[in-house]
């Protein structure tokens, strides 16, 4: 998956852990490819959850921060994916790099990185630039 300049949302601090969260994303298709050990599935997963724990949280600290209208249902979001995130690595843990949770693990990203950047954070980052 490549990183895109549509999904820029025009704040630079976002838009570069963005470009890191794709740039995770690729390592874990390229483990996948190569049959996906069920090692580097969980460290990257590991890496993940502490990634996007951090990254959401400055999101909602600019969200805070500028009063922004719409951070509570923002922040549901994030906590739904962290959940996620959480209930995928314990899958992994139990299952190993099976089929199915490749799969998981890819949609639950795509989502993540596109929808949610495309859609929430973009419109957040309108609002910011307006402050
Ligand atoms: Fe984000
Ligand atoms: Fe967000």
């Amino acid at each position: 998956m490549q990183w895109d300049e549509q999904l820029a949302t025009g704040v630079t601090k976002i838009d570069e852990q963005h470009k890191d969260l794709f740039k995770r994303m690729d390592k874990i298709a390229e483990a996948c490819k190569n049959g996906a050990a069920k090692d580097e599935l969980m460290s990257t997963l590991m890496y993940l959850r502490k990634y996007v724990d951090s990254h959401f949280s400055d999101e909602e600290e600019l969200q805070d921060k500028s009063e922004y209208p719409k951070r509570e249902g923002h922040k549901k979001q994030h906590k739904f994916f962290m959940e996620k995130v959480d209930s995928l690595f314990h899958e992994c843990e139990e299952e190993g790099a099976t089929l199915t949770t490749i799969l998981k693990t890819n949609t639950t990203i795509n989502d993540l990185l596109v929808n949610h950047i495309n859609n929430h954070d973009k419109e957040f980052a309108k609002y910011f630039r307006t402050k």
